[in-house]
């Protein structure tokens, strides 16, 4: 458990001798502290596997857990996320959303999460688009269902940074656009995902 969370934080990946980004001034690997899940996932198995085989899709930028409230969405995320984060060169990180009042708050949660601050002379989401440009990096952003109006913010995240893939977990849709940015999953059926 220790190790899924050091690997979700992005901790434990510094290749000797090699800075671990250029970017790292900017964006230091950390994230907020998760809970561990205190019981074991339960019969995921093929819904873990197809949505991180999804996610390792270059051309996936932004898969959205659909579902009802409870059923799982979260969890999963988590795991696909712990499994993926060897694959993201410059980490995985979690932006719990649930807390976050309104749509406006959403670039400074996700600032948050990733510690980059506010430059002053530019907005909060230039800043966010200057320290992921350059990066390989897999953002997850969890309970994005009350904040839909943010959504465009992060398909313009999505347009500025080529390297970064977007998980989000929402009981309704985000509405961006299938075609240019998402593969989705229904957590409604037991079916895997299926690109659009
Ligand atoms: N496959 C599973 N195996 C074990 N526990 C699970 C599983 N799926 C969900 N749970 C547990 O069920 C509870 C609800 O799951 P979760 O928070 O992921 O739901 P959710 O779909 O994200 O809900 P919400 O829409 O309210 O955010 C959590 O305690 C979670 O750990
Ligand atoms: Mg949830």
């Amino acid at each position: 458990m220790r190790d899924a969370h050091a690997r979700l934080h992005g901790r434990g990946r510094a290749r000797p001798g090699r800075p671990r980004n250029r970017l790292s001034a900017h964006v230091p690997r950390s994230a907020p502290v998760l809970s561990a899940p205190l019981t074991p996932l339960i019969g995921r198995d093929a819904e873990v596997g197809a949505v991180r085989d999804a996610l390792l899709r270059l051309d996936v930028r932004l898969l959205t857990l659909v579902g009802a409230p409870g059923i799982g969405k979260t969890r999963l995320g988590l795991e696909v996320a712990g499994a993926l984060t060897p694959e993201f060169e410059h980490g995985v990180f979690f932006v719990p959303l649930a807390p976050v009042r309104e749509p406006g708050l959403v670039a400074s949660a996700i600032a948050q999460a990733l510690g980059v601050h506010d430059a002053g002379r530019q907005s909060l989401l230039d800043s966010l688009k200057v320290s992921l440009r350059n990066r390989r990096l897999l953002l997850v952003l969890d309970n994005f269902e009350h904040l839909l109006a943010a959504a465009p913010l992060v398909a313009e995240l999505l347009a500025a940074c080529p390297g970064l893939t977007v998980l989000a977990t929402s009981r309704a849709p985000l509405h961006l656009g299938c075609r240019r940015w998402r593969c989705w999953w229904s957590g409604r059926g037991r079916s895997g995902p299926s690109l659009g």
